[in-house]
């Protein structure tokens, strides 16, 4: 039988850890939004799982919304204009938009996509995220909210994915070079 845990080389962030961190923002959140008007986007798929627990770790009123995203054309690199596949359901005017996300690398989906909503007549918009890889930033962007800093390296597990596989490990790994090299 072969099992997702057998193509993990080790793993980065445990499932204890990242209960406690995401915890920790969620009491921050609490505090920051006292008496706001918040919303959540979530951006699908990478961010549900971290979503799912960090709606949880919040104590004030909020909503929720996702949204579903693609970069633009082919290749490998981002090239910073998103094509939106699913927009949200809601208005946004007078909302405290919170973006959560799954991790911020280059930066340009979410530069793309804040300033997108910007345009709606929110009252504010931040970004939360799980992981933030900031060696790899190109676009001026930063989070608001973050549970780890992480390196160079690939990583799936707790949403994020390989090839759409993988988003349903419990904890954040690093995959086996191998699974690439395939
Ligand atoms: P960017 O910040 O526009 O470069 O894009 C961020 C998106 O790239 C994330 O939402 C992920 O879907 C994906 N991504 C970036 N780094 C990783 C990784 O290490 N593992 C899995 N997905 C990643
Ligand atoms: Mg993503």
């Amino acid at each position: 039988m072969h099992t997702i845990e057998e193509d993990i080389k080790s793993i980065l962030i445990s499932e204890k850890e990242i209960k406690k961190a995401v915890k920790k923002i969620g009491k921050q959140i609490s505090k920051d939004y006292e008496g706001k008007n918040l919303m959540l986007v979530a951006v699908l798929k990478g961010s549900v799982i971290f979503m799912a627990d960090l709606m949880r770790a919040i104590t004030v009123p909020l909503n929720i919304d996702f949204m579903s995203v693609s970069s633009y054309g082919g290749g490998t690199k981002t090239s910073g204009v998103v094509k939106i596949l699913k927009d949200l359901d809601h208005d946004l005017s007078g909302k405290d938009i919170l973006i959560v996300e799954d991790i911020l690398d280059s930066g340009m989906t979410l530069s793309y996509l804040s300033n997108l909503l910007r345009q709606r007549n929110v009252s504010s918009i931040r970004i939360a995220t799980l992981l933030d890889k900031p060696e790899r930033r190109v676009a001026d962007v930063h989070a608001d909210y973050f549970c780890f800093t992480v390196p160079d390296e690939f990583v799936v597990g707790y949403g994020l994915d390989y090839d759409q596989q993988y988003r349903h490990l419990p904890y954040i790994g690093v995959l086996k070079p191998e699974i690439y090299e395939k």
